[in-house]
């Protein structure tokens, strides 16, 4: 069966793009297993509206509760994986979360705001480090990992007029960041939330997409880690889905069904991989440390002209 022995894994994979990519590699990959996750405790509820949807090619995907603001979860989860398998093929990370930035900034919303932003850095940004380096060790030879990101993640959102924005586009831009400065800028971030000094310091005011654009940046830095010191041929990109978002507004022929979404994403995780993915790119030109729009063409290539936050 396609995929006997792999292990695949979607985080936030109750509902949206992450169910719908779940969906698709459980499909592609019958005999691999696959782990969704979620923070709902109705696993069995999912798991049969799975069994549902695909039928048998649900037998090997199964749910498994994971909150990324808590690393005793992550921690727990990611041991069942280690314990049962001690191996993963797939990575998708894909869990996160979005709020609004309120239109205007009054004292009074600080408290509210600064706990929204700190839910948003722990999930998309810290959530998502902790669970890619947990599994790190244990990845397999020529394993991948995806990074689900946002058309919202570009450089544009930062004031261009502004000096301390283009300070901070430079450090994140700059070729020689370490894991570690791309940290302390994120540390820089929150902390100028707290003190109510973030657009002072040049920082947007949407921390969902300072955190996607950290998530792109880490894609970076850990290609070249791998690249650096592991023979195991591991790749990890950045897709932007392209998909509709509830609180987001973005044109329709800017945007992509959550099946057509699911498609890329699972033809780019399953790429050249025996047995399971396509082979007609030839290898050389597979995507590594990239951040890639839906249609797999690099993000920088891109312009949007609607990208703007509603309700
Ligand atoms: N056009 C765009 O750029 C665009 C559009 C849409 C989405 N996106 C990105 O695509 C991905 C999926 O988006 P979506 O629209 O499908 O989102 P969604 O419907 O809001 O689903 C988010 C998923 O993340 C999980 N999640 C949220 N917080 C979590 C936490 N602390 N720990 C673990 N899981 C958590 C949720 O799981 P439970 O609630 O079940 O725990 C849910 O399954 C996200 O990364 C999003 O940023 C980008």
């Amino acid at each position: 069966m396609a995929g006997a022995g792999r292990v695949v894994v979607v985080t936030g994979a109750s509902r949206g793009v992450g169910y719908g990519i779940g969906k698709e590699l459980a499909s592609r990959m019958p005999g691999a297993t696959t782990y969704l996750t979620t923070r709902q405790p109705q696993l069995e509820t999912l798991d049969n509206i799975m069994r549902r949807d695909i039928g048998v090619a649900a037998d090997n995907a199964r749910f498994r509760f994971m909150d990324l603001k808590d690393k005793r979860s992550i921690g727990k989860f990611v041991d069942i994986v280690k314990r049962r398998h001690n191996r993963v093929d797939i990575l998708v990370n894909n869990a996160a979360v979005y709020h609004k930035p309120p239109a205007s900034f009054i004292k009074g919303d600080a408290p509210i705001h600064f706990r929204e932003v700190e839910e948003i850095v722990k999930t998309n940004y810290l959530g998502l480090k902790t669970i890619t380096e947990a599994f790190i060790p244990f990845m397999a030879q020529g394993s991948r990992i995806i990074n689900i990101s946002s058309h919202f993640a570009q450089f544009k959102a930062f004031n261009e007029n502004d000096d301390n924005s283009k300070k901070l586009v430079e450090k994140f831009t700059d070729p020689d960041l370490t894991l570690a400065q791309l940290d302390d800028l994120m540390k820089s971030y929150v902390q100028s939330i707290k003190t109510g000094s973030w657009s002072a310091a040049g920082w947007p005011d949407c921390a969902y997409t300072v955190t996607k654009i950290a998530v792109n940046v880490y894609t970076r830095l850990m290609q070249q880690q791998f690249d650096a010191g592991n023979s195991k041929q591991v790749t990890i990109n950045s897709l932007c889905p392209g998909t509709m978002h509830s609180k987001m507004r973005l044109s329709k022929e800017e945007t992509i069904s959550v099946a057509d979404s699911a498609d890329i994403a699972s033809y780019l995780a399953t790429l050249h991989m025996s047995g399971v993915g396509d082979c007609s790119l030839p290898l050389e030109e597979t995507p590594r440390g990239k951040v890639l729009w839906h249609d797999l063409t690099l993000l920088d290539e891109h312009k949007t002209s609607s990208l703007e936050a509603s309700n």
